[in-house]
């Protein structure tokens, strides 16, 4: 049994849900191969048994890679037998007024805007980090800045890691139930 986990990502945020994910899945014994749809090749999904595919989130968008991913995959996503489980690692995700609106923007809306139908979709939190030594570049750190005000217990100069793991685990977990069964 093997599953795709393909990612789009800017700043390493949805890699790392996607490299716990791939953790989740060893320890029950299913494969898996993690593919950044930035860097990697795009193998058959046919040679899949289910797929996991998610995108960081700027400005309203996910990265053009996962677009173009989507798009060129469309007929292979459509057509595969196993399950199919998309997500999104969002800041505003973590904002719990904000979090049902963001989840059908970013995930349901873009989806059915490609074509694209999944079993399952999630957002996630993201990571907002404006720390000194953060890679986002100045001008996306102020943008950030603002953007934390609507955020709960935003540090100014901080991380602010707002993966839920116990979230991530259990979407996982949902996952690893209907491959089983498939
Ligand atoms: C310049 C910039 C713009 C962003 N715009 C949004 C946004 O419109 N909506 C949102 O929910 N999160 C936004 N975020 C937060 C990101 O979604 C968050 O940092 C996420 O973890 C990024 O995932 P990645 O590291 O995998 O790219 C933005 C972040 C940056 C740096």
């Amino acid at each position: 049994m093997k599953v795709m986990i393909a990612y789009g990502t800017r700043y390493g945020a949805t890699q790392g849900v996607a490299e716990r994910m791939s953790g989740w899945l060893h320890e029950n014994n299913i494969d898996s191969d993690i593919i950044n749809v930035k860097k990697d090749s795009w193998p058959e999904l046919s040679n899949y048994n289910g797929l996991i595919f998610g995108s960081g989130i700027k400005i309203g968008q996910w990265t053009k890679e996962m677009k173009k991913f989507v798009k060129k995959k469309k007929e292979e996503i459509n057509a595969l037998k196993g399950p199919k489980v998309f997500f999104v690692c969002s800041g505003y995700a973590a904002i719990p007024e904000r979090y049902q609106e963001i989840k059908e923007d970013y995930c349901k809306m873009a989806l059915d805007n490609l074509g694209v139908s999944v079993d399952t979709y999630e957002a996630f939190g993201g990571v907002m980090n404006v720390s000194p030594n953060s890679p986002i570049r100045w001008l996306d750190k102020k943008i950030l800045k603002i953007a934390g005000k609507e955020t709960p217990d935003f540090d100014p100069n901080g991380v602010n890691d707002s993966r839920d793991w116990d979230k991530i685990e259990k979407f996982t977990q949902k996952f690893i139930r209907i491959i089983k069964k498939a």
